[in-house]
């Protein structure tokens, strides 16, 4: 399989790259990557990169693991704080799924990345938490009017171990969630025939 990797540089990403890299062949898209550089905030950048994936052959499969949204407490959310996250990891993904036939072979796959926000939210996640919800529905709702052509799942997991370090405080009670369980997710969508999944791994 050809399999593109947004944010592949990333804590979650680095893995999935390393796990699919020993048998397909992986291409890496982020803001700082030289061959597909792309801002997921920026749909231009999105058709860029997909229009080159294009004219190089099409992928299999898409795995977004990109995506920022700001934690702040509540009462100090601003509005433009809530917008980093709308158009960051939520338009940003959605917009990877809209346009994802652009370079992604028919009955191929796109992975979205959420995390336990959405189901069990934390101290000053008002904005992450809302955005994960929010593309838990999208991927719900949008993949039922595309099950002939491609497969949407999103890879909702806890804190990872490797990012344990900087979130412990955030998450008093929650385990940390091995790197391999959280790459679980990313195989059960991308190899899988499931579609409109929302794959939660929190234990
Ligand atoms: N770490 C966890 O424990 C955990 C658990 C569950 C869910 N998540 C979610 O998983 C996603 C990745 O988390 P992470 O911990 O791996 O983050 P990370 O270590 O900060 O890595 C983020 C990756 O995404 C790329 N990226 C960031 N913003 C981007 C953008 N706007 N457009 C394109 N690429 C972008 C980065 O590369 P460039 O800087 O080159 O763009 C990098 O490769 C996030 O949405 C996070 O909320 C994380």
């Amino acid at each position: 399989m050809k399999i593109l990797v947004i944010g592949g540089t990333g804590t979650i990403g680095k893995r999935i790259v390393e796990h699919f890299s020993k048998d397909h062949q992986v291409l890496i898209a982020g803001r700082s990557s030289k061959d597909y550089p792309m801002d997921i905030a920026d749909t231009r950048s999105i058709k860029r990169v997909f229009k080159k994936i294009k004219k190089e052959g099409k992928v299999h499969a898409i795995i977004c693991a990109a995506g920022e949204a700001k934690w702040a407490p509540f009462k100090d959310l601003s509005e433009t704080d809530y917008h980093i996250g709308l158009r960051s990891k939520l338009m940003g993904q959605v917009n990877v799924v809209r346009l994802a036939k652009k370079c992604l072979k028919k009955k191929g796959s796109v992975t979205l990345t959420t995390g336990v926000l959405a189901d069990d939210p934390v101290f000053k996640t008002a904005s992450a938490a809302m955005v994960n919800g929010g593309i838990h529905s999208f991927v719900q709702a949008a993949s039922l009017e595309m099950k002939k052509q491609i497969r949407v799942n999103v890879v909702s997991s806890g804190a990872v171990m490797d990012s344990w370090d900087k979130y412990a405080s955030y998450f008093p009670g929650h385990p940390p969630i091995s790197m391999d369980k959280m790459m679980n997710g990313y195989i059960r969508s991308v190899m899988g025939r499931g579609t409109g999944q929302i794959i939660r791994i929190y234990i």
